[in-house]
């Protein structure tokens, strides 16, 4: 039962071994303005960004305004932003990446939209799959939803590869479909529906498979 207010799902803090995924705090905006700064040239091609240099877009000033605009969303119900952190041995969380249910519309449709990124530093070590595939889950499990959806422009190979090991079936080509990068850039859909995945025990359970049978 839903209550009145309330947001099915959130706040949430999901985690698989090192990888934790968290809703932001106010108090990351250092850690936040660090990454973002220092992976300019990797997440630019892909993102949509706001207009002005990316050092000031990107600062921990910056990051109030970013702060802000995702919690509202989080409190309407719209999206699920989370910070996505690796443990480390010493007890210590640092914050690599973000994942974020977005633009989540309920009733008869039950679906969100994915978007993630992570540190090039930590590339290549499956925390996106496991940061999706836990998000996934609680999408479909507490969040109540039926079905994500993932749009990736065709030259992004690393995200395609993401979505492509975990299963997502590719439905849609949308052409011209996001301003990127200074240019209205063609997309890849992906989607993935509750039931594609219910008689697994779900996509962690999945990918866990995925990765035991591949080592
Ligand atoms: C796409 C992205 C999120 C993948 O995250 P990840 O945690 O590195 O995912 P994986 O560890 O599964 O690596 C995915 C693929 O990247 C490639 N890769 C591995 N190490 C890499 C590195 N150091 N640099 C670039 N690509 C690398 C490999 O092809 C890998 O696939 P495989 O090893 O399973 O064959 C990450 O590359 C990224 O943040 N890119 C920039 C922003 C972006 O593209 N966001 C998504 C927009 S749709």
């Amino acid at each position: 039962m839903m209550l009145l207010g309330s947001t099915p799902g959130w706040p949430a803090v999901l985690a698989d071994g090192p990888v934790l995924l968290r809703p932001y705090r106010r108090g990351d905006a250092e850690a936040w303005s660090e990454v973002r700064v220092a992976n300019q040239a990797w997440l630019a091609p892909w993102e949509s960004a706001p207009p002005g240099p990316w050092a000031d877009m990107n600062s921990p000033r910056a990051y109030r305004y970013v702060y802000r605009d995702m919690s509202r969303a989080a409190r309407r119900g719209d999206s699920m932003p989370f910070a996505v952190c690796l443990r480390q041995s010493s007890g210590e969380e640092r914050l690599v990446g973000h994942i974020n249910l977005g633009s989540i519309v309920r009733r008869a449709f039950g679906s969100a939209y994915v978007g993630y990124w992570v540190d090039s530093r930590v590339a290549g070590q499956g925390v996106i799959p496991t940061a999706l595939a836990l998000v996934v889950d609680h999408a479909f499990g507490s969040g109540g939803l039926h079905r994500v959806e993932i749009n990736i422009r065709p030259e992004n190979g690393p995200s395609r590869r993401v979505v492509e090991k975990l299963g997502f079936r590719e439905e849609a080509y949308h052409p011209r479909y996001m301003h990127i990068d200074g240019a209205w850039r063609d997309h890849l859909g992906y989607a993935m529906t509750s039931e594609e995945v219910a008689s697994e025990g779900g996509l962690l359970a999945r990918w866990r498979r995925l990765r035991t049978t591949a080592k």
